[in-house]
């Protein structure tokens, strides 16, 4: 590369698996070390806060126009911003599309995301990489930290609502990071994904799975429960069907039941984040607001939970807070992913192409235009 050149790399998905990506262990190992970060506060994300999940294109219920896009749950354009530090030091941007009817209408999975990293300092673009599998492993890997830091050591079964995309990398990253589980129920209103997910999971980590044929079932007694549904629909977690010391840990939506809330053990990914989610979903109309968690918040704002009881997972990795991790109290683990999981796990994958020489160089100029 010439002094004035400018290129950098475009990882495709092919590039991406020989990276790495695939690699679970891995993963759990960077996300514990992002969160770490995370948790002392090594960190910006986008937003006046600091801390927003990213900004929304926000499609109209109703749009006006021929074409525009219908809103609807599962259907956006996101685009997630942040700097991460540590020995990371490098700013991203994760850029998607959901569309929830994509697998049964167009072949394709629900989303489609890119993963663009910058050189914190320059600005210089380093690499835009494909994050399909990126994006999916560290929503799976986090989850699968939650299970480390939070589930009991004695736990022996897994419950898992949806058998998608998410649900499979989460349900790997809990039996990787919990060697007490023995057997693995899974649920999901499509029998036929339920049956697919047992093949898949059941054959690469040689564990007893098998297809329960209701919510409750999946949930009732279970030492751990995942769900990640995707669609309009959001199921009540009962607090009875809970079991004692349980951790349900969620990458996906849920209700819970408000006693639930007011003896577990609440364990966010990032609570500023969830709080900026409050602020910026009160600026939309009253009929479209879709704010994560308010029940939490309203019960905060009614002094019915002390908000200095709730403590980001990064806390507890980084030490900094702590639960009784073989007590009965329940615990409750909520994750909407922060843009600081992908730099992390985008910034290993970068690293480990330019190390196995994979990828394209893409030229942005030769010589700049105008300096
Ligand atoms: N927390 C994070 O960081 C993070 C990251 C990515 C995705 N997500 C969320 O995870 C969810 C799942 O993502 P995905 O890509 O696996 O979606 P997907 O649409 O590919 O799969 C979802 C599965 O849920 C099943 N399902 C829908 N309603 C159900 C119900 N009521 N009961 C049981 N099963 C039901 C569907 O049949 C499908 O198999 C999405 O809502 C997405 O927003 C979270």
């Amino acid at each position: 590369m010439s002094s004035s050149q400018l290129a950098m790399k475009f990882l495709s998905q092919m590039d991406m698996i020989a990276a790495g990506v695939t690699d679970m262990d891995k993963c759990i190992e960077v996300m514990s070390e992002v969160f770490i970060l995370a948790g002392k506060g090594d960190y910006v994300m986008g937003g006046s806060t600091r801390n927003s999940h990213g900004q929304r294109i926000w499609f109209p219920p109703e749009p006006k126009f021929d074409g525009m896009p219908k809103g609807g749950p599962d259907q956006r354009f996101m685009a997630l911003p942040g700097y991460l530090g540590g020995r990371f030091r490098v700013c991203g941007n994760k850029w998607y599309g959901s569309n929830v009817h994509n697998p049964a209408k167009h072949g394709l999975p629900r989303s489609i995301l890119l993963m663009t990293l910058n050189d914190a300092e320059t600005a210089r673009p380093l690499a835009i990489m494909e994050a399909n599998i990126l994006s999916g492993m560290r929503t799976g890997a986090v989850v699968g930290l939650s299970a480390k830091y939070l589930a009991r050591d004695d736990s022996e079964t897994l419950g898992v609502i949806a058998a998608g995309p998410i649900s499979k990398f989460s349900a790997t990253a809990i039996i990787k990071a919990l060697p007490s589980l023995k057997k693995v129920v899974v649920y999901d209103i499509n029998e036929e994904a339920a049956k697919r997910f047992c093949t898949e999971i059941g054959e690469q980590l040689d564990i007893d799975v098998s297809v329960v044929n209701r919510f409750e079932d999946a949930v009732r007694g279970q030492d751990v429960i995942t769900s990640a549904i995707s669609g309009d629909h959001t199921p009540l977690f009962e607090d009875k069907w809970l079991k004692e010391g349980s951790l349900l840990t969620l990458p996906g939506r849920a209700n819970v039941e408000e006693d639930y809330l007011r003896h577990a053990y609440i364990v966010p990914d990032c609570w500023e984040m969830q709080k900026t989610y409050k602020i910026e979903g009160m600026m939309l109309p009253k009929e479209e607001r879709t704010i994560p968690h308010l029940q939490l918040h309203n019960m905060i704002d009614r002094g019915e939970i002390k908000e200095s009881d709730i403590h980001d997972l990064g806390k507890i990795a980084a030490g900094i807070a702590s639960i009784e991790k073989n007590s009965n109290k329940k615990r409750y683990f909520i994750s909407n992913g922060t843009i600081l999981q992908d730099i992390g796990w985008g910034m290993t994958m970068y690293e480990s192409a330019l190390q196995k020489g994979l990828g394209q160089d893409l030229v942005l100029w030769e010589k700049p235009y105008r300096i």
